[in-house]
């Protein structure tokens, strides 16, 4: 995808609102595609919004309310059960399957407000406590309790509940207020709520995902963690906050997440009492916030005392492809750890040029082979083997399982090695893959300087790979990979997307024992994805220490504390090696002991963001979004953002 940065800001905002307005429910006849009411796939799942019921009369009340949008048709026609959930606490509403012509009849009745077309959101796919200044000897964890007495929620793909990094020692009974329940293959006083929003599935986690960024969040002390047990990334693994304890919502699996579950989740945590939801889910472009189902639920989740903590998502680095953008959602961007799974390309004429590498060979071997390099070759894509045993092959990493499968090939078919060299856009982001052969990563620019010696003498251009294990200390770190997604934010340019910076490179967590994208009991996989539970996690610490305090405060902690150099006071950079901005990097690198002792906290509450929607929107927004109905824009501050 070609980057924004030529472009003027007026045109890209028509572009990229004009898909996003679409979204909307505006008049389902314009978004019609088939008519044909009887047959099952004229069906779309949408989320419609209503007014609440006149009484406030429980649960039963507002099933009948919801139902009384609905055709009557709808039980009649088949047993399938269209009614996919009804919501009370994130929004007035519902979930359901309808026609084009049913959702015409429904958005007539009087107390429907407004309905989306349900959308498939995304996943954003033992070092790092300590790399963010939490040690077992130093004061601010302990004095936070290890996050003990709050409670994560996790909206996820579920959790393999057996995992060592879930028991329970030394985790207190959950808070009385505690009101969820736990039902998976061990609950605990660490998992304490586990609950499936996916028909027919329980929660349980076949991808892996839930498990990992639970245990980041809140896994407990284990001793001897490392990937695959070959002692890379060896050490003793630990969440940010892991005396807190775990609520797992399953509402993703393979296919992503349905938008109606996820709200289905975010109902239920709320419910259940909460402190911290831990989002790292987002679709590819975030819908301006009125028309987004999801940052009108989290809003309700602010509203009671809950922090919504969310992925920035993974569409660096272009410049506007930052999601889940809301103010009131604390928005995560990925930042490289200074850890690495080093191994070096040795050339022949002395250079050394240090990379990456997930299989670590047992016996370093200091042996030269030819190192080879063909502009035909790119991508490592030989389809003939022959001429490649006894050398060392250089390709561009496309980062294809296609290439993943060739590469495996080309050395099970006797090449001594292949060095994978990123491409442009990653520039020094490396993304360890697990070959499990001799291959060593190395960032673009040291791709250039082996293609350059493979052509300086064809016959005598010669290597060797060698390997140092899990080396810290690396530098620069933090860095902000390329993958994670860059602000501005085009719902608002004036507020600042994304939030703050967190590990999400390279990241070394829980596992189930199989899965289709790797083996447990640890799994090193990167993503925006993965630096969200670590916010999640300093949430509850600092939530640990101040009870009482607000999401906008909590929120306001850690950005006004965060980093914006590096250990040794230099600029946090980019994928390219650039100074970072603060559309890549937000306030700053997120730091847990200062943001427990900010000095100061700028609180913000409903009625102020209610002034911020008014501004926007105006009183439509008002009803959609806050819902107190006791509110009008009239009365309210206008609260400008300029
Ligand atoms: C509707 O679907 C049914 C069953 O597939 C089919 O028999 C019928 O012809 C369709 N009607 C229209 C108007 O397309
Ligand atoms: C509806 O369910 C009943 C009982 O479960 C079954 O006998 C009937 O065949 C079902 N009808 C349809 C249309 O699937
Ligand atoms: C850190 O402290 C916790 C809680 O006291 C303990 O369970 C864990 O083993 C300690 N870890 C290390 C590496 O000392
Ligand atoms: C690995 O060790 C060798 C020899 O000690 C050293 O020259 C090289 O720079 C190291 N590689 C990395 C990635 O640190
Ligand atoms: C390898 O892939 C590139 C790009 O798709 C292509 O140009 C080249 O011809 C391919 N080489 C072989 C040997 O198939
Ligand atoms: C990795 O390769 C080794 C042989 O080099 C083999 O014994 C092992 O089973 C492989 N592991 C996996 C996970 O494929
Ligand atoms: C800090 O950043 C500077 C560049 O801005 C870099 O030269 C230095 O190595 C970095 N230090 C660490 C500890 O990463
Ligand atoms: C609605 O707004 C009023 C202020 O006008 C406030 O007192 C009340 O608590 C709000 N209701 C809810 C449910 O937030």
């Amino acid at each position: 995808m070609a980057s924004f940065t030529n472009l003027s800001i007026p045109l890209l905002l028509l572009a990229i609102l004009f898909p996003t307005l679409a979204l909307c429910y505006i008049n389902p006849a314009a978004t019609s595609v088939h008519q044909n009411a009887t047959k099952p796939s004229a069906y779309h799942a949408y989320i419609v919004l209503v007014e609440p019921p006149r009484s406030n009369a429980g649960e039963d009340a507002h099933r009948l309310w919801h139902k009384s949008f609905l055709p009557s048709s709808l039980t009649d026609e088949s047993n399938e059960s269209r009614l996919l959930h009804s919501y009370t606490e994130v929004f007035s509403g519902f979930a359901v399957r309808l026609t084009d012509a049913e959702l015409d009849t429904v958005a007539k009745k009087p107390g429907f407000v407004r309905a989306f077309p349900d959308r498939t959101l995304q996943l954003m796919t033992t070092h790092t406590p300590e790399f963010l200044g939490l040690r077992n000897d130093t004061g601010f964890w302990s004095q936070a309790g290890y996050g003990k007495g709050v409670i994560i929620g996790l909206l996820d793909t579920g959790i393999y509940a057996t995992h060592p990094s879930f028991n329970g020692h030394g985790v207190p009974p959950p808070p009385a207020r505690w009101k969820g329940s736990c039902k998976a293959a061990r609950c605990n006083n660490k998992l304490i709520g586990a609950k499936s929003f996916i028909e027919g599935v329980d929660s349980g986690d076949e991808e892996g995902h839930g498990t990992h960024t639970s245990s980041t969040a809140a896994g407990n002390f284990i001793t001897g963690a490392s990937y695959h047990g070959v002692g890379v990334g060896k050490g003793t693994a630990a969440g940010i906050a892991p005396s807190a304890h775990i609520a797992m919502y399953k509402v993703c699996d393979s296919r992503g997440c349905e938008e109606s579950a996820v709200l289905a989740g975010l109902e239920e945590a709320i419910k259940d009492g909460v402190d911290v939801l831990s989002f790292s889910v987002g679709g590819t472009m975030s819908p301006i916030y009125d028309q987004d189902p999801i940052a009108i639920g989290a809003f309700s989740a602010m509203s009671k005392g809950i922090l919504m903590v969310c992925a920035a998502g993974n569409d660096g680095p272009d410049l506007f492809s930052v999601t889940n953008v809301a103010p009131w959602l604390l928005t995560v961007a990925a930042g490289s750890v200074d850890r690495s799974f080093g191994a070096s390309v040795n050339l022949g004429n002395g250079k050394i040029i240090d990379g990456e590498a997930l299989t670590q060979k047992a016996s370093p071997s200091s042996k030269s082979h030819p190192l080879v390099y063909s502009e035909e070759r790119r991508y490592c894509n030989y389809s003939d083997d022959s001429g490649i045993a006894g050398k060392i092959l250089v390709c561009e990493n496309t980062k294809s399982e296609t290439q993943k499968s060739n590469v495996r090939r080309i050395v099970g078919a006797g090449a001594s090695g292949v060095v994978l060299f990123n491409d442009k856009i990653s520039g020094y982001t490396t993304i360890v893959q697990d070959y499990n052969s001799s291959v060593v990563q190395v960032t673009a620019s040291d791709g250039g300087i082996l293609i350059a010696y493979a052509a300086s003498s064809t016959s005598s251009s010669v290597a060797s790979l060698t390997y140092n294990n899990t080396l810290f200390g690396v530098r620069p770190a933090p860095v902000v990979p390329f993958f994670s997604s860059r602000g501005p934010s085009f719902t608002n340019l004036n507020i600042l997307k994304p939030d703050i910076l967190a590990l999400g490179l390279n990241i070394l967590a829980a596992w189930p024992p199989s899965t289709a994208s790797g083996q447990g009991p640890f799994n090193i996989i990167s993503g925006t994805s993965m630096a969200t539970p670590h916010v999640s996690g300093v949430a509850a610490l600092i939530k640990s220490i101040h009870p009482d305090w607000s999401p906008a405060a909590i929120k306001s902690a850690i950005l006004t504390t965060s980093d914006i150099v590096n250990s040794t006071g230099g600029s946090i950079l980019d994928e390219q090696h650039r100074k970072a901005g603060v559309y890549d990097r937000g306030a700053g690198h997120v730091n847990p002991a200062r943001a427990a002792d900010p000095g100061l906290v700028y609180e913000l509450g409903a009625i102020d963001y209610a002034g911020y929607i008014c501004w926007l929107f105006g009183d439509e927004g008002l009803r959609t979004i806050v819902r107190n109905w006791s509110l009008t824009c009239a009365k309210l501050p206008k609260v400008k953002d300029v």
